[in-house]
């Protein structure tokens, strides 16, 4: 089935329907539910990602006008290991964060196209010098696809694999 998407910049409308579908993920894909010291910012999604000019927050929109994908960005960086906390500086580092896609709206290209358009902003801002996420080895689809779109720096002993984006 032929679905069209709308990508945008999500308004203070949509961040009840991106927290949805981040709670979602972190129930039903990891596992884990809400962690405070983890996923602050999915409850704070405004602060986070709406107020601060050098992050953003995007949304896809399916034709019924119902948010099925989120994707974001920051400039926190990793805070440890000490290395690659210097590797990656907080400041000059765009993280990727919460690239979430709804189960029925998998492999229709919508992870792609909202990386894509997170690149784009994080190379308008000229602060920016690398970009930098990391993902849990045991969510689906994740490692295929940042693999398709960056490289592996490191992974931890936790299962937590770190990469750097092209
Ligand atoms: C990972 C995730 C975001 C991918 O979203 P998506 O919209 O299905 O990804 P895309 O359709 O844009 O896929 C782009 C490419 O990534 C790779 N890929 C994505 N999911 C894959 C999977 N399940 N198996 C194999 N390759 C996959 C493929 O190369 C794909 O290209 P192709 O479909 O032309 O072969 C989605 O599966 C998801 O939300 N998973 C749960 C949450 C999660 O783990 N998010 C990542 C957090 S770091």
């Amino acid at each position: 089935m032929s679905v069209d998407y709308d990508i945008r910049v999500a308004a203070i409308d949509d961040l009840g329907g991106a927290r949805a579908v981040m709670l979602d993920a972190l129930y039903r894909d990891f596992g884990t539910g809400y962690v405070p010291r983890w996923h602050e910012d999915v409850i704070d999604l405004a602060g986070h990602y709406l107020t601060p000019a050098r992050h953003t927050l995007l949304v896809a929109v399916d034709e019924q006008s119902v948010i099925v994908a989120t994707a974001a960005l920051d400039s926190r960086g990793p805070r440890q290991p000490e290395w690659l906390a210097e590797r990656y500086p907080r400041g000059e580092t765009a993280q990727l964060r919460r690239v979430y896609v709804r189960p029925e709206h998998r492999r229709r290209g919508l992870a792609r196209s909202l990386v894509t358009e997170l690149l784009e902003f994080a190379r308008a801002d000229a602060g920016y010098r690398s970009v930098y996420l990391h993902a849990y080895r045991h969510s689906p689809g994740a490692l295929d696809l940042w693999r398709t779109l960056g490289k592996v720096v490191w992974e931890d002993e936790d299962g937590v694999v770190h990469f750097e984006i092209a």
